[in-house]
């Protein structure tokens, strides 16, 4: 049996973490509470917002991304609001679990795996809601269960007519495309340090607008370490509440400085050409997407159904022990039916070849009728070098 010094990590999070961020992590330890600390935290931030195109305060709080949710949730609302909330997978249905906890009225929108948000049928169920009581809507940018990417902009354009607050799961999703904050009127927007920063999991990065600020100041649900109130209050100081992951901030800094040296169009360009050679890779081999809707397909990760009568554990298994490549499982109902490949973050075009042409070794070996060695990765190499 072979033994690979390291594996190649093709899930959705967490990606692989390039040199310089995992280097950052070493730097000597330093106060949280002195004033370099402090530089470092406002330079951050204002680095941070630039990426997220936002103006919005924006706070980073030592948490995964299911605790920005938390605090979003937590934070913004009353006992007893009314929220609605559109899902369309696992992630969706975290919204749900969190209201639930908090005691929030939740109205679902829910949709079949693979579908996205629909923005009229938001439309519709608010325009029902003459009395104006729903007073947030949540939803996912990218649904990364189902990879499913949802239409923000036009969902954000119907809610900004009701009013509500505009709560955004953006965790995978951002800048794996485009997430204009200010331009769409986002209220309250969560990205995850292991998705496009490219960093390990364990910051929750939030962007908070003066609409949402002002619902924090009248909520009334119970919350302490994950409060938003807390971390902004903290934050116009270079501070956070409670001593924060530091090491985490250093690898935070140097991500920032990545990315704004790529830019935004190149970074939005590489995730949607690695998507776009998925995606041509596996339709050439015959494979069923679980989303076949190009117009919404996730920049993120692609879902896949096996072929035949293949099972998608035993494909995953074999892609881990033949050669070394960690593919995501279903998660909820999907687990076990499909398999998923991420392609955000730290991976590259070599990386979706190698994937792709170890695929179809496995595929084969496990029996896939009529499979052709080079088609798959044919169909990437045209989608990869033309760049188109
Ligand atoms: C869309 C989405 N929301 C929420 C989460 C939860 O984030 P975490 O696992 O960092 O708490 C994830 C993680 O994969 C995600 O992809």
């Amino acid at each position: 049996m072979k033994k690979y010094v390291s594996e190649l990590l093709m899930i959705p999070g967490p990606t692989p973490v390039p040199n310089q961020i995992a280097l950052a992590a070493a730097k000597d330890m330093m106060s949280h509470r002195g004033g370099v600390f402090k530089k470092l935290m406002l330079d951050l931030t204002a680095k941070l917002q630039t990426l997220l195109q936002t103006k919005n305060e924006v706070v980073v709080l030592s948490a995964s991304g299911t605790g920005g949710m938390e605090a979003a949730v937590s934070s913004c609302f009353c006992r007893g609001d009314k929220v609605l909330i559109a899902a369309v997978g696992n992630f969706g249905k975290r919204w749900i679990k969190l209201a639930k906890v908090y005691g929030l009225e939740a109205e679902v929108l829910e949709y079949a795996y693979g579908q996205a948000v629909d923005p009229s049928a938001v439309k519709a169920l608010l325009a029902k809601d003459t009395e104006k009581e729903i007073k947030g809507v949540f939803f996912q940018m990218n649904e990364t269960s189902t990879a499913v990417l949802n239409d923000v902009e036009e969902i954000a354009k119907v809610v900004k007519a009701h009013g509500a607050l505009i709560v955004v799961d953006a965790i995978s999703g951002f800048l794996a495309s485009d997430l204009k904050i200010d331009e769409w009127g986002l209220d309250v927007v969560i990205a995850g340090s292991q998705k496009a920063f490219m960093l390990p999991p364990g910051l929750a990065v939030v962007a908070v607008s003066e609409k949402a600020k002002k619902a924090i100041e009248t909520s009334d649900l119970p919350h302490f370490y994950l409060s938003l109130k807390a971390a902004l209050k903290q934050a116009a100081e270079g501070q956070t509440p409670y001593t924060p992951a530091v090491s985490l901030i250093y690898q935070l800094v140097e991500s920032v400085n990545l990315l704004a040296e790529e830019g935004l169009d190149s970074i939005f360009d590489r995730h949607e050409r690695l998507m776009k050679a998925v995606r041509s890779a596996l339709r050439s081999l015959g494979l069923k997407l679980l989303n076949e809707n190009d117009g919404t397909a996730s920049r993120a990760v692609t879902a896949v159904y096996p072929p035949g009568n293949l099972n998608a554990d035993e494909i995953r298994k074999k892609m881990k022990d033949d050669w070394g490549i960690a593919l995501a499982n279903g998660q909820d109902e999907l687990k076990g039916k499909i398999f998923r490949i991420g392609h955000l973050g730290f991976i590259d075009p070599k990386d979706v070849l190698a994937v792709i042409a170890c695929l179809e070794i496995v595929l084969s070996q496990l029996g896939m009728p009529g499979i052709q060695w080079g088609k798959g990765v044919q169909a990437a190499q045209n989608v990869l070098a033309k760049g188109d």
